[in-house]
């Protein structure tokens, strides 16, 4: 699948603009402040609805404007998919695939979109919720079913905490909601450790090769609740946990387990990597982190993903610069960059490469 073409009102910092693409390569030369990230943003949010910078909406609609629109078409099956968001300010947004209304979650099914930026090479550093985040968003891409279960789950786990603030919990009632917990929480689980087992497959084989096979990358998941092959044990667990953090709960006025307090654990060496591992160490295992993704997403779907390498490049070396770029074979890309060198340039035969400036994606010249 590849986008062939976007149209934008309001969006950021673009009043108006519509722009055709190339199948293969699509460069965006631009200084800061000018779009770049904008408009891989306007891209991104037709894979599932949401921002890759924000959770607000709003902060996407141009300011002063009532409303945002972004359409795209997308090639797919040998089809044009026309796809279409409206943001609105005071109001909730709204989805059209081929003219018909339906949920952002529907866009998933449609679009895969992989978006890498400088920012992705701190994942292994930056907190736990970080790296759920980043779980969550790429399951939710793969399985539609995943992101509606995880916004079920959100929500029981804001009610039972609402319950235990009110301090006045009731027994019954508290296990109530545990029994929601554990239903929800659980696919979850279960979800998240097949993701996970195949990304560490992938990624080890990817990381050893750029490190010339010196270090072996092991990504697992760190888990509140102790996996198990049988679903029901994993829910006998999780609610004897929560049975037992009942009183602590209570007194943090929070719920203390579950999925929404997973990680990963992520060893080189067999050393942890947020702990103890050099920067240098930690970026490149992000990089393979990231790889596989790619590599799993286009295993999971049977299509290729699109790719968005928002400014990526900048931060790597030229060694994982050159291994970045010779891995991306077959896949529309959108590389966005303040200068891009010959070498890379001459890497990409097929291509468009386009000027952002002050909101408006302009033709570039040589
Ligand atoms: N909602 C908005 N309305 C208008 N301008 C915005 C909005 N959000 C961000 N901007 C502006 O858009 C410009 C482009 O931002 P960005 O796409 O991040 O630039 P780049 O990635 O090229 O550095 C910035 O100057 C920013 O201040
Ligand atoms: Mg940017």
């Amino acid at each position: 699948m590849f986008f062939k073409e976007i149209e934008l009102r309001n969006f950021r910092n673009y009043e108006y603009c519509k722009e055709t693409f190339h199948p293969a390569i699509n460069i965006f030369i631009g200084e800061n402040g000018q779009g770049k990230t904008s408009l891989a943003e306007a891209l991104y949010i037709m894979c599932l609805g949401r921002s890759f910078r924000t959770q607000k909406d709003r902060e996407m609609i141009r300011f002063g404007e009532e409303t945002a629109v972004v359409r795209t078409t997308v090639f797919k099956n040998e089809r044009n998919v026309r796809t279409e968001i409206i943001l609105n300010r005071n109001d909730k947004k709204n989805v059209k695939i081929n003219g018909v209304r339906k949920r952002a979650v529907d866009l998933a099914g449609h679009i895969l979109v992989v978006e890498f930026s400088p920012d992705d090479l701190k994942i292994l550093k930056e907190e736990p919720d970080r790296r759920r985040r980043f779980l969550n968003r790429e399951i939710s891409k793969l399985y539609p079913n995943y992101y509606e279960d995880l916004a079920i789950y959100t929500k029981i786990v804001a009610q039972r905490n609402t319950l235990l603030k009110e301090g006045a919990a009731d027994p019954s009632l508290l296990s109530v909601w545990n029994e929601e917990l554990v239903q929800y929480g659980v696919r979850l689980i279960i979800r998240r450790k097949t993701f996970i087992d195949r990304l560490n497959a992938i990624s080890s084989r990817i990381h050893k090769e750029i490190t010339e096979g010196k270090e072996d990358l092991q990504i697992g998941y760190d888990a509140s609740i102790p996996y198990d092959e049988d679903p029901e044990k994993i829910g006998e667990m999780f609610r004897e946990k929560l049975e037992a953090s009942r009183e602590t709960d209570l007194s943090r006025g929070n719920t203390s387990c579950g999925p929404h307090r997973d990680d990963l654990k992520v060893t080189i060496n067999g050393v942890d990597v947020r702990r103890y591992g050099s920067q240098g160490q930690q970026r490149t295992a992000s990089l393979a982190m990231k790889l596989a993704e790619i590599d799993l997403m286009e295993e999971e779907s049977s299509e290729k993903p699109v790719l968005i390498l928002d400014d990526a490049l900048s931060e790597l070396d030229k060694k994982r610069q050159k291994y970045l770029i010779e891995s991306l074979t077959g896949t529309q890309i959108f590389l966005t960059a303040a200068a891009v060198g010959e070498d890379i340039l001459s890497h990409f035969e097929e291509r468009k490469i386009f000027e952002i400036r002050d909101g408006k994606i302009l033709p570039y010249s040589e």
